[in-house]
């Protein structure tokens, strides 16, 4: 007994003295949803491996893939509540913090990814990220995955094939409406039951990109995948207001500009993935790929297109006006 009071009394002077000789480093528990090969996965494996290089003692990153700590439903809640500390939700799953990131699902707006760097880098795309503020979260930066597809039971060519098809969709007002202008019924639903929802037939079909399509394996349940590059689904790399301030300074640049890396890391994985995840979905003949003509890819843009109107007041029309010019 008398030892351990001793090597207490030690331990305690030494840490007195020192004052950081027990200081334990700052935790960043990062959590997300999907797999760890897909670009998300990737980026934030980078995200740890840098901040270990380089800070090591100081800052720590743990990473939770798969759901495994929150789905997307909680993640942002617990960032409040001090749960975890950063994750990356896609820029779907912010409605109920701000309306303004409901840009980045108007269906038909981005011709391709480039188009979607551009803007994401412009001034209107940068001041996107502090759409946040005012509810204590901060947006440090977006992250590619790439332009979505439409998975079905049944064959889509033209809307009409989609009518009263029931589709899982994150939890978007706009994705809700752009389904429910071709007939179908959306579901809002977490990313970690899609693949039991589709196994099951309780609901025909969904939209994401081949990295997503394949790491979750929705192509072994989906005989058919219209390759419609409708939609965008990237991500904004977040954290909590209060946690960011309480990392001290010059840390907190060391941590921010790993992150810049870790993102550039990954958005180049998200580009190269996207093509070759495409090709072993097609090399698995689990599923057949439908190719739109022009015509038939047109009548999917006029019946959706309406939906930018529709929420063309709670996001701006100079910001999708500016997003729309990044096509060019
Ligand atoms: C989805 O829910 O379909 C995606 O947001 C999953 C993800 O994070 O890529």
């Amino acid at each position: 007994r008398k030892i351990t009071t001793l090597v207490a009394t030690a331990a305690l002077s030494a840490f007195l003295v020192t004052g950081t000789a027990f200081a334990s480093p700052v935790v960043i528990k990062f959590s997300h949803v999907v797999a760890e090969n897909t670009p998300k996965g990737q980026m934030a494996n980078k995200f740890k491996e840098l901040v270990a290089e380089r800070l090591a003692g100081k800052v720590e990153v743990e990473v939770f893939p798969n759901s495994q700590l929150f789905g997307d439903n909680k993640v942002l809640e617990a960032m409040l509540l001090g749960d975890v500390q950063m994750g990356a939700p896609a820029l779907s799953k912010f409605a109920r913090y701000t309306n303004k990131l409901q840009i980045f699902d108007l269906p038909f707006l981005f011709k391709d990814m480039a188009a979607v760097e551009k803007f994401q880098q412009s001034a209107k795309g940068q001041e996107l990220l502090d759409s946040l503020q005012k509810r204590g979260l901060v947006g440090l930066g977006y992250l590619h995955n790439g332009l979505k597809q439409l998975s079905s039971s049944k064959p889509l060519k033209v809307p009409a094939d989609a009518d009263g098809l029931k589709f899982r969709i994150m939890s978007s007002d706009v994705l809700a409406a752009q389904f429910k202008a071709v007939n179908a019924t959306p579901l809002k639903k977490p990313f970690s039951e899609v693949f039991t929802l589709l196994q099951t037939k309780a609901i025909d079909g969904q939209e994401n990109t081949w990295s997503n399509i394949y790491s979750k394996k929705f192509f072994e349940v989906q005989p058919y995948i219209t390759e419609s590059n409708h939609g965008l689904l990237d991500y904004m790399v977040v954290t909590s207001k209060e946690f960011w301030l309480s990392v001290p300074e010059a840390d907190r640049a060391v941590v921010k500009k790993c992150l810049d890396e870790a993102i550039a890391f990954g958005n180049a994985i998200a580009a190269k993935k996207s093509m070759d995840d495409r090709q072993k979905i097609i090399d698995s003949n689990r599923s057949e790929i439908i190719t739109l003509t022009d015509a038939e890819r047109n009548q999917w843009v006029e019946v959706m297109k309406p939906v930018w109107e529709e929420f063309e007041k709670e996001i701006g029309k100079d910001m999708i006006d500016a997003a729309y010019k990044s096509n060019m």
